[in-house]
């Protein structure tokens, strides 16, 4: 089965759209346990721009559910990172001025950067993996770190405008995950996943779980987040059969 995470940081975000407490995060992380989820994912921001120290720590304390951080690759973020003590935390790029995560972590370049920050896990359980572009040298360059788990950045294959595009930018991802998952990494991947493009990605046997965020929220305005995951839930089970 490909596991799901569900990342509820455009629920902080229409909620600081008004500064005051609605929606609330924490209800949100509530319906993910509801619906079974294997994880709550959170990206707390260097500007805070959505979930703040406050909804991480309140839904540790709170929800009994899996947390999933990303963070960027500083020294302020790891120490947070460990404080909390989640499940997992992700390393992604972080520029100030994006409006989302715009690409995947350019490790080989950061290598020892992320030597530095991989200290600071070395007593704890918590699972590190990185945000990389399904790219063999990127791979490599955890492989060289010791770095066991990964998550793809689906949003170029998400973003394609035409049908060979994307089964260009698909087929990068099926063979960088089974390249990883030859040398023994734990496959992830997500961005601008929705109901009509999860199917090719939730086919691919390496990848073992799937991270997905601004569609799932927004299509809650319209049928509510229980349904909303429910149905991703389903789509992702069919395409696993
Ligand atoms: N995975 C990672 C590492 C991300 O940074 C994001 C976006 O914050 C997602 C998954 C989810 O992407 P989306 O919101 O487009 O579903």
């Amino acid at each position: 089965m490909c596991k799901l995470g569900i990342n509820i940081d455009h629920v902080a975000t229409l909620r600081n759209a008004r500064g005051q407490f609605h929606p609330d995060p924490l209800r949100a992380a509530m319906i993910l346990k509801e619906c079974k989820v294997d994880s709550v994912t959170m990206h707390l921001r260097e500007d805070r721009r959505h979930i703040k120290d406050n909804d991480i720590f309140l839904i540790k304390d709170k929800v009994d559910l899996p947390i999933n951080l990303e963070i960027a690759p500083t020294e302020e973020m790891t120490k947070i990172a460990v404080r909390l003590n989640p499940r997992s935390v992700c390393f992604v790029p972080e520029k100030r001025m994006e409006i989302t995560t715009e690409g995947g972590l350019d490790v080989k370049s950061n290598m020892q950067n992320i030597e530095r920050l991989l200290n600071y896990f070395s007593n704890s359980k918590i699972e590190v993996a990185c945000f990389i572009e399904p790219n063999f040298n990127q791979i490599d360059s955890l492989k060289t770190l010791g770095v066991k788990t990964l998550e793809f950045h689906t949003g170029s294959y998400a973003d394609s405008r035409t049908e060979k595009i994307l089964n260009e930018k698909l087929s990068l991802i099926k063979e960088a995950a089974q390249y990883a998952d030859e040398l023994g990494f734990n496959c992830h991947a997500g961005h601008g996943l929705n109901y009509n493009n999860v199917h090719n990605i939730a086919m691919i046997k390496e990848i073992k779980e799937l991270n997905i965020g601004h569609f799932i929220i927004g299509e809650s305005i319209f049928s509510g987040l229980k349904n909303s995951i429910l149905k991703m839930k389903e789509i992702i089970k069919t395409a696993r059969k």
